[in-house]
């Protein structure tokens, strides 16, 4: 028992208290305090049980503090908490940029990951262009997706972030067009697209002349109609800004995959990737009307 004991105080203490006086010095931004805990022995990487020294650093906005502990060898990529990921979170979280730059400068990962999201999507969501350009030219993916299948493009458009989705455009956004269902429509299964629409559409529209309370508007006579155009809805820009009537091929489109056809949509699903079960889909539409327009 003794021994235990002085084990702790002789062994345990002492690399504790190193690691406390790092994170302290770390949060704010002691550059001396900093460099006397490494000098006595302090791991540079240690985490305080959910940050590193640099992320810390970082946080508190302390440039000098985050060049120092970066010489010093801390690993820019360290994320010993998957809910906070690296230090580039938080620089993105407070836009600075020269942070963003040092980090970038010295290895980080633009791909960076929290949770379920990548570093471009919180740059783009919250509107800092300076950020997007730097992740971008550092090499980020500007077609990655969140979990749920969220693209930057998608974000900045669904917050209004304009500068920041023209950018993402002129920077390798892809569009993804299918391929013309024109002639499949005739073969597909009118009951199979019910089930689906079942399935993946019913709880958010309904599909009788009734608008009802729905998260989305009623899919009655959709097909050959304005497009966003059912009285008293708010319609999302993206929707709003597409021309035309709900034609077969643009319906094809749209529900391919909502969010990445038709950035800042407000119908956040997957759609129906699908080629044969949205075709199916798309001909159960055509007969939510008292007259269907006739097949292509
Ligand atoms: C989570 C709810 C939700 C689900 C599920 C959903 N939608 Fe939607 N849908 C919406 C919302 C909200 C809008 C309005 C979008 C906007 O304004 O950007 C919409 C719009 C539409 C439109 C355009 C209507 C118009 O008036 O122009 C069509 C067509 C459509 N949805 C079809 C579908 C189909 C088919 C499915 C199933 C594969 C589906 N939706 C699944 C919520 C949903």
């Amino acid at each position: 028992m003794r021994g235990v004991l002085l084990f702790i105080l002789l062994v345990l203490a002492p690399i504790a208290s190193h690691a406390a006086a790092i994170h302290d010095a770390a949060k704010t931004g002691d550059v001396a305090a900093i460099a006397a805990a490494l000098d006595a022995g302090a791991d540079v990487d240690e985490s305080d049980g959910q940050a590193t020294p640099l992320y810390l650093a970082v946080r508190g906005g302390h440039f000098a503090a985050a060049k120092l502990l970066i010489e010093r060898g801390a690993d820019v990529n360290a994320a010993p908490t998957p809910g906070l990921g690296p230090a580039l979170m938080p620089a993105l979280a407070k836009r600075r940029i020269d942070l963003i730059n040092l980090l970038l400068e010295r290895g980080a990962n633009p791909n960076s990951q929290r949770n379920r999201e990548n570093a471009l999507h919180i740059a783009a969501r919250s509107g800092c262009l300076d950020c997007v350009k730097a992740l971008v030219e550092a090499g980020a993916d500007v077609n990655a997706k969140t979990k749920d299948g969220k693209t930057p493009l998608h974000l900045a458009k669904f917050k209004g972030q304009r500068e920041v989705a023209d950018y993402l455009i002129a920077h390798g956004v892809i569009l993804p067009t299918p391929a013309p269902i024109a002639k499949k429509l005739v073969a597909a299964d009118v009951e199979k697209g019910r089930a689906s629409f079942s399935r993946l559409c019913a709880y958010c529209h309904n599909a009788v002349p009734d608008e009802g309370a729905n998260q989305g508007p009623t899919l009655w006579n959709v097909v050959g109609r304005d497009k966003a155009s059912v009285a008293k809805r708010r319609y999302s820009d993206a929707l709003l800004a597409w021309q035309g009537v709900w034609t077969y091929e643009d319906l094809n489109k749209f529900l391919l995959e909502p969010m990445l056809t038709t950035p800042g949509v407000y119908m956040e699903v997957p759609g129906a990737p699908d080629e044969t079960e949205r075709t199916n889909i798309i001909a159960y539409l055509r007969t939510l009307s008292d007259k269907p327009i006739p097949l292509p």
